[in-house]
């Protein structure tokens, strides 16, 4: 099944409540969350006061991607906002098979998240292991960026590593996703794919969601 989580970041945070509700009634999979602390990413978006907020409005599963560094640390809190995700970055995590291990434990299901420049074979001792690996196509930091054509080519060989381990893995591609790119996204093996601007910054958001999807 193909997936589409759009990502709130890009949302008028204003009006939060309503942003939401319209992805509540979307056909929407689950809600790309982006949390940026300034040191891993140049960019701070928000926490989990924050979080908490969402969680009660949202009624789509939770897809938390942490651009900060030791993630290990805010296990709990994921947990306790209700993820359904927690995506780490593997640039951000030292011992990554233990930081899985207790993802997996508190309840949740684990992403890896690449930049766009580590390459998709450091995964190998590890892809058994991991629900989800999140492509970046672009550098985090912010939305509405222009989409890294490498990506395609490293979609191909991480479902080239899925099967070779025999992997129940997921793909999920994040960064500059659009109604043009999202078709052949899919097609080169994506499962899921994140939309921050095209979804959010469309004149009709739930519309937008549909052909996405399609
Ligand atoms: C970038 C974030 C993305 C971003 C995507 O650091 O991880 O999730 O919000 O936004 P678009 O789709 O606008 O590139
Ligand atoms: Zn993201």
């Amino acid at each position: 099944m193909k997936m589409l989580a759009p990502s709130l970041l890009s949302a008028d945070f204003g009006n939060l409540q309503k942003e939401i509700a319209l992805i509540n009634q979307s056909d929407a999979d689950w809600l790309h969350i982006d949390v940026m602390d300034g040191v891993f990413v140049p960019n701070i978006s928000f926490g989990f006061p924050v979080l908490e907020y969402i969680k009660r409005l949202s009624t789509k599963p939770l897809d938390v991607h942490l651009m900060i560094v030791e993630p290990q640390k805010f296990i709990n809190e994921c947990k306790q906002i209700g993820a359904m995700m927690m995506n780490v970055h593997y640039e951000a995590c030292i011992h990554l098979h233990r930081t899985i291990s207790a993802i997996r434990q508190a309840g949740m299901k684990a992403g890896v998240t690449l930049n766009p420049h580590t390459p998709v074979e450091l995964l190998q001792d590890i892809i058994q292991d991991v629900d989800l690996v999140l492509l970046m196509s672009v550098n985090p930091g912010f939305g509405g960026q222009k989409f890294i054509e490498n990506t395609y080519e490293k979609i191909a060989r991480l479902r080239e590593l899925i099967l070779k381990k025999n992997a129940r893995t997921l793909i999920e591609v994040d960064g500059g996703v659009t109604l043009e790119n999202a078709p052949k996204l899919y097609t080169a093996g994506a499962d899921v794919l994140v939309a921050g601007n095209a979804v959010f910054k469309s004149d009709d958001i739930i519309n937008t969601i549909k052909q996405l999807k399609k």
